[in-house]
Parts: structure tokens; sequence; C-alpha cells
């Protein structure tokens, strides 16, 4: 089954593609889209930022989140659309106002990490689209700050870019904003004169795209067949036991530890580039291990949420008791990184690599405990302690696979449970 996805708007079907390639790769070495840029090519630079799209049939809703395009693998974006700043127009043409707004307030005179701050801008206003309910069309400049964070600037610094972030707020000061191209002079500062955003002008799923997943859907419904690709390389695991069964066969088959990926959003290939993996295991579309669930003793979520997710339930359920977490947990990379990455590939990096991982330092601290597979029909619950040394039972399990993660919220309820860290970030 060839790769399908959408790219502004545009059917993308590939039959005979590396499905390992970055999409960044692809985008500049196999279209004529070159506003995506190759910096760092490690998650750290945001030059590379897209807005991934996906579409729930069973809501009917779409989740739009800004990634990074060079940490991203084509497998991983079977069925989604793809958003790049050519979709979202040019600064002279710009319907969704991002790159009119950012080049005409900051003047910036080089545009190599513009593109890659429109699209995280982009992505942090389409996330508070799907959040909290925009007043009057304003948003909260200082979540929007917080979306190009990761996003570097070497040329015009970041006063101006912050001040673009300001000028889609609720409560602007238009002294901040200075001088721009829309006001001739200081004078003229009138927040009337500023383009404005319309989130009715962004660019929408395709049509296309939804039949085919609604199609898909009803076929896997009807007839229990799979709608993934299918390549030697990439397979897309439909449960945990399918995903721990793969995972037994090709580990049994290789040569090293190393030639078996289990993938959700690729972002540990920031940390641990150029190894070379023979086959990936997709773990991304299981549905049980998406699943986030607020118990009467805690939070209990599958080991494929990613680390944003994460943090919006800890904000909207457990205020009390988890706002400690979720704040700690702003911390760890970037927004791009916490929307694509897994809570659960974090904690295997800090297992199996000795990863010096925030989110597992906190859970040690918090008591969290773990479910692992470790055959097709075995579970053993793990501490954090007995999960990070590899003991308690993990050496008798050679292939294991992480579904479930479990933090006590409930018990910390009434106590102080703080966490620092060493080098804070904005
Ligand atoms: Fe730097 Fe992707 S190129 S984050």
């Amino acid at each position: 089954m060839a790769l399908l996805f959408a790219l502004n708007g545009r059917k993308i079907e590939l039959s005979d593609v590396d499905p390992s390639m970055t999409l960044l790769e692809f985008l500049r070495c196999h279209t004529d889209l070159k506003g995506t840029k190759l910096g760092c090519g490690e998650g750290g630079c945001g030059a590379c930022v897209v807005v991934a799209s996906r579409y729930d049939a069973s809501t009917d809703s779409v989740e739009d989140v800004s990634i990074n395009s060079c940490l991203a693998l084509l497998g991983s974006l079977h069925l989604r659309a793809v958003t790049t700043i050519e979709g979202l127009g040019s600064s002279k043409n710009s319907a969704p106002r991002c790159p009119a707004k950012v080049s005409g307030i900051s003047r910036v005179p080089v545009w190599f990490c513009t593109p890659g701050m429109c699209m995280s801008l982009y992505g942090g206003l389409k996330n508070q689209q799907r959040r909290v309910s925009v007043d009057g069309g304003k948003y909260e400049s200082g979540a929007l700050e917080q979306s190009i964070q990761g996003s570097l600037c070497r040329c015009t610094g970041y006063r101006p870019i912050v001040d673009v972030c300001k000028s889609f707020g609720s409560s602007v000061d238009v002294e901040d904003l200075g001088l721009n191209i829309f006001w001739k002079d200081r004078k003229d500062g009138r927040m009337e004169l500023l383009p404005c955003y319309d989130p009715g002008d962004d660019p929408k799923f395709p049509e296309f795209l939804k039949q085919e997943i609604i199609q898909r859907q009803s076929a896997i419904d009807s007839t229990g067949t799979s709608a993934m690709i299918e390549h030697e390389k990439w397979i897309c695991a439909t449960s945990s036991g399918h995903a721990f069964g793969l995972l037994k066969h090709f580990q049994t088959r290789s040569k090293t530890s190393k030639e078996v990926k289990i993938v959700v959003g690729n972002t540990s290939a920031g940390v641990y580039r150029d190894w070379d993996h023979s086959v990936f295991i997709d773990i991304s579309r299981i549905p049980e291990l998406h699943v986030v669930e607020a118990r009467s003793d805690g939070i209990e979520f599958g080991a494929a949420v990613s680390i944003a997710k994460l943090i919006d339930f800890l904000d909207e359920n457990f205020k009390k008791a988890g706002s400690g977490i979720a704040k700690h947990l702003r911390k760890v990379a970037s927004p791009h990184v916490r929307n694509a990455g897994s809570v659960g590939g974090n904690l295997i990096m800090a297992q199996k690599f000795g990863f010096d991982s925030d989110i597992a330092t906190v859970f040690l601290g918090f008591g969290a405990t773990l479910k692992l597979l470790v055959s097709p029909d075995k579970q053993v619950i793990q501490s954090m302690e007995e999960f990070l040394e590899g003991g308690g039972g993990v050496d008798d399990y050679p292939s294991s696979l992480l579904t479930m993660i479990f933090l006590p919220l409930r018990s910390h309820e009434a106590a102080e449970f703080k966490t620092y860290r060493a080098s804070p970030r904005l």
C-alpha cells in the first residue's frame, strides 16, 4: 500500500520511497518547496518547522501541531496533511497573515529562520484555537511567545519577533510594536491598521484525504484489514500485542540492538543521530497507547502519548497536583519536539541509552509505575527505579514493550511536590 499524504492541499502518493526518509529531505530534494530550511538537523533550531494535521473520523475533528521536519519521517505522515510556509502564502499574499505580520513588524533582513518562525507562530495560533475559546479573535501573547521557543534567530534579534507575537495578543501595548510598515509614523499607531488574522483563512484539511480516511476506517471496521503502508522497512503495528510480536521477531533476527527501532515521533534522532536502523516499527497509530485517563488515584496514560498532550491533560484535569509536573515538562526541548515526541520514548531513552531525561527524573521522584508487555499475554508492573535499573525482571524479558505509565497524583495533592531545573529555560 502506497504512502499517502497531503502537502499544502496537494495529494502526494509514493509507492517507491524510503519511509524512513525525513520530511525535510523529501521537501528540499524531491519538491520545489525550498522555504523549509535545514539548520541543525537535530530539532534544536526550528528552521525546519512545518505544521502536521491529523483528522479523526470518529469525532470529525482536526488536530494541527507544529513539528520539526528534520526529525519527522515520511512513514509517520501517512494519511496526514502537511502545511509548509508556502501553504501559508508569502509576505505579500498571506491570507493567514503570519508571514505578512512577521515581515511587516520585525522587518527581518534575512529570511533563513523566518519561515520556521512563521510556522511555529501559526502552530501556536492553532494550538490556542484548540485549547481555549479565543476572546474575539485575540490571543494570549505569552503563549504565542512560547510557541516560538526552540526557534533560533541569529540576525534580527528576538525583540521584534516577540512584538509580532504581541500583535496577535489581547493586551497589546501599541508602544511595543514601534515602527512597522503598516504605520508610516508612530502617530499612526492604531491596531486596526495591522493586518487582521482570521482563522477562517487558514489552510483547511483537504477533503480528498478526509474521504480517504473515512473509507479506510470503514474498511477496517468491516473487514479487519489494515489501512497502513506496507513496506519491508516500515511496519505499522495495530495493537500492543502486534507490536510486541514484531519486536520479538525482528530482534531475534538482528545482529545488534540498534537495528530495530520502535518509532512514534522519531525525536530521539535529534540526540542519537546517524544510527542506521534496518526496520522501523511504527506504534504511533495504536489506539490503546494513546489513552489518557484520570483515575480516582491519579492519571494513567499510554506510552505513545505526546509530551504536549500530557501537559495539556495535567493542566486541564490536575491543576493542583499536576501543575508542578506540567511546568517542568514545558522546559523539555521545544514545543515542536514535545508535540511529536512521546513520553514513553523519552523514558526508554533514559533506560536504554542513559539519556539525561528530565521526565524520568521527575517521574522517579513522583513514584510513577510502568506497565510493560513482556510476552503476548503477560504484563509486568515496575517502579521507575526497577525500570531504569533494568532490573525487576527486565533482564529476564529481553523483549519488552512499554505500554502504560501511571502517576499517583492524588497522593501528592496535599503535599508539596516541587522540581527544579539546574539550567532554566523561559
Ligand atoms: Fe534545526 Fe530541524 S533543522 S530543528
